[in-house]
């Protein structure tokens, strides 16, 4: 009763804020993402009578039943599991991330794919990818991508059951190669507001949310056409717009929530300003001061020599479209 696997985090073109159903995991409004190459999470799982009680160790730090790292996240995960194939069964979690953890790099969403993968594996569940993405979905509402390689959709769905709420591949990873996300690592510091309540907060506070939503499928319609015509202004014109469409939800919640660093902000305008300058690039951030920019091959050079010599910026890691989440033969204990 033991399996591994990898997935890949993703980080979003057209962002996903906000749930209309909770328990469930269900979005408001559909989105779209691109899976990194750079940044996975390898998990072993084991149910087995031994254990008295789930164990939980992410990057060798065990976390306890009482934490909310395991009772928001991977305990609740744990029941819809248990409930699904009708075990009473405890569980060890062993996950490495090869990035940092919680500071809006997306390691929910390759931490529950690979738990998701390790799941049907270990259950003999032989989900399809759909099945797959919903499952994982029910971990963490990113991780529904992160089933994928390339570039990929996470259908909002309208039935109340979330069954047609799973993520789709739009384009494979090699379809682009030029496309990079070139992460900028601006603090390695666990983020001050966990995505989960405080996107629940946004639903609740925010007075654009309803804008927020009803827009965002637009957004998603124009990066599919530019991935579609490869026309990177318009896949980077619409990531970039989404990204502040979703901070602007996001400093107008009650209390406001703001992820952004001294680094974050004067990236956003330098990116800006060498964007007037003739290179061509975009920014996009998440729950947390890290800034991913959206650029082509030729660029990476020019950009990563201004990054580097950039006060603030602690480490940049250059992306190209990563891999669909896998089954692995090695286990971490
Ligand atoms: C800002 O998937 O971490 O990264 O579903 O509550 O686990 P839960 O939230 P999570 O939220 C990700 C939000 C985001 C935007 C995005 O990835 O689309």
């Amino acid at each position: 009763m033991k399996a591994s696997a990898i997935a890949h985090s993703n980080i979003a073109l057209c962002k996903y804020w906000g749930k209309r159903n909770e328990e469930l995991i269900l979005p408001f409004n559909a989105n779209i993402s691109m899976t990194l190459n750079k940044f996975f999470t390898h998990t072993t799982l084991e149910f087995d009578k031994k254990y008295d009680k789930d164990i939980l160790v992410i990057n060798d730090k065990e976390y306890a039943n009482e934490t909310k790292e395991y009772k928001l996240y991977v305990g609740r995960f744990l029941r819809v599991v248990r409930e699904r194939v009708n075990t009473d069964l405890y569980a060890r979690i062993v996950s490495n991330n090869n990035f940092p953890l919680a500071a809006g790099l997306a390691s929910s969403a390759s931490g529950f794919a690979a738990l998701a993968i390790a799941v049907n594996e270990i259950f003999n569940l032989s989900l399809d990818k759909n099945g797959l993405s919903i499952l994982a979905r029910q971990g963490s509402g990113s991780a529904a991508r992160s089933i994928h390689g390339g570039f990929v959709e996470w259908l909002k769905g309208e039935n109340e059951n979330g069954e047609d709420s799973y993520a789709k591949q739009v384009f494979d990873e090699n379809y682009w190669p030029e496309f990079r996300m070139i992460a900028c690592i601006t603090s390695t510091e666990e983020k001050k507001y966990k995505s989960r309540p405080s996107m629940q907060m946004s639903v609740e506070t925010s007075p654009y949310f309803k804008q927020w939503a009803e827009g965002s499928d637009e957004d998603v319609q124009k990066v599919k056409q530019g991935l579609r015509e490869k026309d990177f202004t318009l896949v980077g014109t619409t990531a970039e717009h989404s990204c502040m469409k979703m901070n602007g939800v996001m400093w107008t919640t009650k209390p406001a929530i703001i992820y952004q660093n001294q680094t974050t902000i004067e990236l956003m305008h330098a990116i800006m300003q060498w964007r007037e300058e003739g290179l061509e690039s975009y920014y996009t951030m998440d729950a947390g001061p890290q800034v991913k920019i959206l650029c082509l091959e030729k660029d990476v050079d020019v950009l990563v020599e201004k990054l580097s010599k950039f006060d603030g910026v602690e480490k940049v890691v250059v992306n190209k479209p990563g891999y669909d989440a896998k089954v692995v033969s090695e286990h971490l204990f």
